[in-house]
């Protein structure tokens, strides 16, 4: 993992010549908020891997190189009992998701409570994919957040806590969904 990262433990590589953490996160954060309204602008109606590829280059395009480009090295949380999808099956994998959502209309004609199963199910299965070396959390959002626009929803994180969409990803990420089905059923409405 090192190629990612100016020193062992330091912050990844990145174009503005940060290597302070602190420094590094609010730099960041400053730039993808005004990012991330950039896309929440888009008028998008295809939601496939080339668009979360998209989000991610526009998201991070002045922070990284690999901005936009799905990662090279296998990547775990601390502390996860599993690391997320192996880089030789990612491809594969994310063809899947991605053909079955198409397959799908993107969700469109769905009431709630089947769009909010259905989302949740997405969810998960990107989250274990994890294509980015960094930025995957804000980046499959902000990819929920367009799709659940398209199908005629509002998604809404605000209107749950950090902790306990981490939480619930976490325990999704083990198989169990049931907390994350709370938290999605709180955020998104018509
Ligand atoms: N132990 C875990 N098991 C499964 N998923 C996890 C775990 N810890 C965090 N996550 C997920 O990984 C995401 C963070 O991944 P990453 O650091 O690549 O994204 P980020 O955009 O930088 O961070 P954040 O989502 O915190 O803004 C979280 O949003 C959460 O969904
Ligand atoms: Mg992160």
């Amino acid at each position: 993992m090192a190629d990612y990262l100016i020193d062992d433990d330091g912050v990844l590589k990145n174009k503005l010549g940060i290597t302070d953490p602190n420094d590094f996160k609010e730099a960041e954060q400053e730039i993808v908020t005004n990012k991330t309204a950039e896309i929440l602008n888009e008028a998008q109606q295809t939601f496939d891997l080339d668009y979360l590829l998209h989000i991610h280059r526009v998201l991070f395009e002045d922070i990284y190189d690999f901005a936009g480009n799905i990662r090279t090295v296998d990547i775990a949380k601390p502390d996860a009992s599993t690391p997320f999808c192996y880089v030789q099956f990612l491809e594969a994998e994310s063809r899947r998701v991605f053909d079955k959502l198409a397959n799908r209309s993107y969700l469109i004609n769905l009431d709630i409570k089947d769009f909010i199963k259905e989302i949740v199910i997405l969810a998960v299965q990107l989250n274990a994919l994890h294509p980015f070396r960094e930025g995957n959390g804000r980046v499959i959002r902000l990819f929920l957040i367009m799709l659940t626009n398209y199908a005629g929803y509002l998604l809404d994180y605000s209107q749950v806590s950090a902790d306990e969409l981490i939480n619930a990803d976490k325990r999704a990420f083990e198989s169990d969904d049931k907390l994350l089905l709370l938290v999605y059923g709180k955020a998104v409405t018509r």
